[in-house]
This record gives structure tokens, sequence and C-alpha cells, in this order.
């Protein structure tokens, strides 16, 4: 199926990056959120991203203005209607992607396919509540979206090969390369990328080293692009916390066990550079 218009539901960080990078790539996009002051948010951000592009002779003024004209906010997921693809990326919370799909289905055109963003929950039970079960796919893409490279294709047990081809090739149109993960909590990325953070949260509970030489270690001595507490605060530690639990509750194996610290912090609404504080702070937010 050719893929014109994408509505994008969820316009925090990775909504609002995948918006941007949609339209960018020519699509149509329609950007939803639970209210009209979200889904502004997210267009001032993609508008800052775009206002660098410009600044670094990447797109033109006029490019600018034709992106943003390719899309349209709107708090009523009725408009999404006629959306040739839904790509989901709100909270991290089964519950809620599950009751977001249900009433999706009866909105959204029966030919229409579904894709989730999510970190780690699985496709073939978020698939389950609709009657599209082999038009549901996960497409996960990378923080920050304009930048990463990547996008991790998930096939849940019922996707079919024309759904997995028809997200391939968009993919592969918004300038990204995949890779391909069947199935399991957390897919390919978050199972490897996410106990390492974990780790270093427990470290840094037992003491081993502060946050700033726990993250200098692996800047520096791993040669990461961010340490891995640093890293966290710009997933959202709320993320970071929901991932551990379905990778812990899904795999049934203690060594998937969220750190107490990570769980403490969230519980003290530190969720990272989304509202100023984690494991470091961050000034203007
Ligand atoms: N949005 C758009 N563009 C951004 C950006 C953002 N939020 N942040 C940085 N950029 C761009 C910059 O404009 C710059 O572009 P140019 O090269 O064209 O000039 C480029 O990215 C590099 O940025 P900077 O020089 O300012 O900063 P940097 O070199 O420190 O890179 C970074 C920033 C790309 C974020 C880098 O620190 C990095 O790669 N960090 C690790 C990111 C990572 O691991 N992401 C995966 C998280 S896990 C995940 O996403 C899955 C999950 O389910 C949790
Ligand atoms: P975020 O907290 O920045 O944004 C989530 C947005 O979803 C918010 O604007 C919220 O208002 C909105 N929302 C919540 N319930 C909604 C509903 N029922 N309908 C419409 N909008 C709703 O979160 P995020 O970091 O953008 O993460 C979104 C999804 O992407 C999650 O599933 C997360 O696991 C996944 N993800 C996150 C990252 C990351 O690094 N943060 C990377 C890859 C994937």
């Amino acid at each position: 199926m050719a893929v014109k218009t994408i509505g994008v539901i969820g316009a925090g960080q990775m909504g609002a990056g995948i918006a941007q990078t949609a339209a960018q790539s020519g699509y149509s996009v329609v950007l939803n959120d639970i209210s009209q002051e979200y889904i502004g948010k997210g267009l001032t951000g993609i508008e800052r991203g775009l206002d660098r592009l410009v600044a670094k002779e990447k797109i033109t003024g006029e490019d600018r203005k034709a992106i943003l004209g390719r899309i349209q906010g709107s708090p009523l997921l009725e408009n999404l209607g006629q959306c040739d693809l839904v790509i989901e990326a709100i909270v991290e919370n089964e519950e809620t992607k599950r009751a977001l799909f249900r009433r999706l289905d009866g909105i959204v055109k029966p030919e229409a396919i579904f894709a989730s963003n999510t970190s780690s929950i699985s496709i073939t039970r978020l698939s389950s509540v609709t009657k599209r079960p082999d038009r549901f796919i996960g497409m996960h893409f990378m923080n920050p979206v304009p930048v990463m490279k990547l996008v991790e294709i998930i096939r849940g047990l019922p996707t079919s090969d024309a759904t997995y081809e028809t997200i391939r090739e968009l993919a592969v149109s918004m300038g990204k390369t995949t890779v391909v993960a069947q199935d399991y909590p957390g897919f390919i990325v978050n199972r490897i990328l996410m106990p390492m953070i974990n780790e270093a949260v427990t470290a840094l509970m037992e003491g081993v080293g502060s946050a700033q030489d726990i993250d200098a270690g692996m800047k520096l001595g791993a040669n990461h692009p961010m340490g891995p507490l640093e890293l966290a605060d710009f997933i959202g530690l709320d993320t970071c916390l929901a991932i551990m639990e379905t990778l812990h509750n899904g795999l049934g194996d203690d060594k998937y066990r969220p750190s107490p610290l990570l769980r403490k912090y969230v519980d003290a609404g530190y969720l990272g550079r989304k509202n100023g504080r984690g494991f470091h702070t961050y000034e203007g937010k």
C-alpha cells in the first residue's frame, strides 16, 4: 500500500521527532496528543529543530515553511480517520496503549496500518485488541529521531509480510536503516541497552562512583557518546523504569530487576531532562 498521510499519536519527544522526520521526507502528518497544549509544545520543538537546520544551511527557509505546512496538529482522533498509517508514540504503559488502539480501530480506515513506537511492550499483545493484527507492527525509532539512523522493526506473530515490506520501505524513505527484531520483551536494542543503564544506576546506588564519574568512565573509557546516567535522563527515567519492568515481568529473570534507586527517582518525580531533574540537573526546564 502507498503511504501518503501518517498519523502520529503523542507529541512528546519521540512523536514530535517522528512527525518532523516524516514531514521532512515529504509525508503529510496529522499530529495528535491529549490536548492542544501538548501539541503546541511538540510543534514548538519541531520549529526549533528546523530553525537549527536553516541556520546550518541544511534546508532553506522555504523548505522549513513547506515542512511545517505538511504537519497538521489535532487533539481529535477522528481527524486521523483517513491516514494510511498511524504511528503511536504515547506513554510506555500497556493498558494506556491498548485502550488507545481499541478506540483507534473503530476510527481509522480498515486498510490502514498501525505501528507502535513502544520501547519494549509486546506487539503481538497490542495487535490483539484490534481487528487488523496482520496490519500491526512495531516501528521503533531512536531518540533523537531526526539524528539517529536506526529504526528497529518488530514483527508481531500475526504481522503480514506485506505490512513488514511497506514499513521497511517507509523507514528507508525517511532516511533510516532498519533491523528486524522478533517480538520478545525489549526487542534487540533495549534488551541490551537498558540492563546496562540499570546497572549504572545500581553502581551509583552502591557508591561505586559518583554520577559524574560513572558517566565520564563510560564516555571516555568505552567511547559512548553519552554516559549511561546522562542517557537515562535523556530517555526519561519513567520510560527506563517501564522498560525494565517489561523485561523483568516478560522474561522472568531477576537479572532484569529494576534498580531500587531508579524506582525511587521516578517515585520522587525526577524524570530526567524532560522535567529538569534526574541523575543530573538541567537548567531552563
Ligand atoms: N534533535 C534534532 N537534532 C539534534 C538533537 C535533537 N534533540 N540533538 C542533537 N541534534 C543534532 C545536532 O544539531 C547536530 O547536527 P549536525 O551534526 O548536523 O551539526 C548533531 O545532532 C550532533 O549534535 P551536537 O553536536 O549538539 O551534540 P552531540 O555531538 O553531543 O550529539 C547526540 C548529540 C546525537 C544526542 C549524542 O549525544 C548521542 O548520540 N547520544 C546518544 C543517543 C542515543 O543513544 N540514543 C538512543 C537512546 S535509546 C532509544 O532511543 C530507544 C529507547 O526505546 C529508549
Ligand atoms: P513523552 O513523555 O515525551 O511523550 C508522551 C506523549 O504522549 C505526551 O505528550 C503525552 O501527553 C502523550 N499521551 C499520553 N497518553 C496519550 C493518549 N492517550 N493519546 C494521545 N497522547 C497521549 O514520551 P516519549 O519519550 O516521547 O515516549 C513515547 C513512546 O516512545 C513510549 O512508548 C516510549 O517507550 C517510546 N520510546 C521512547 C524513547 C526515548 O528515548 N524517550 C525512544 C524510543 C521509543
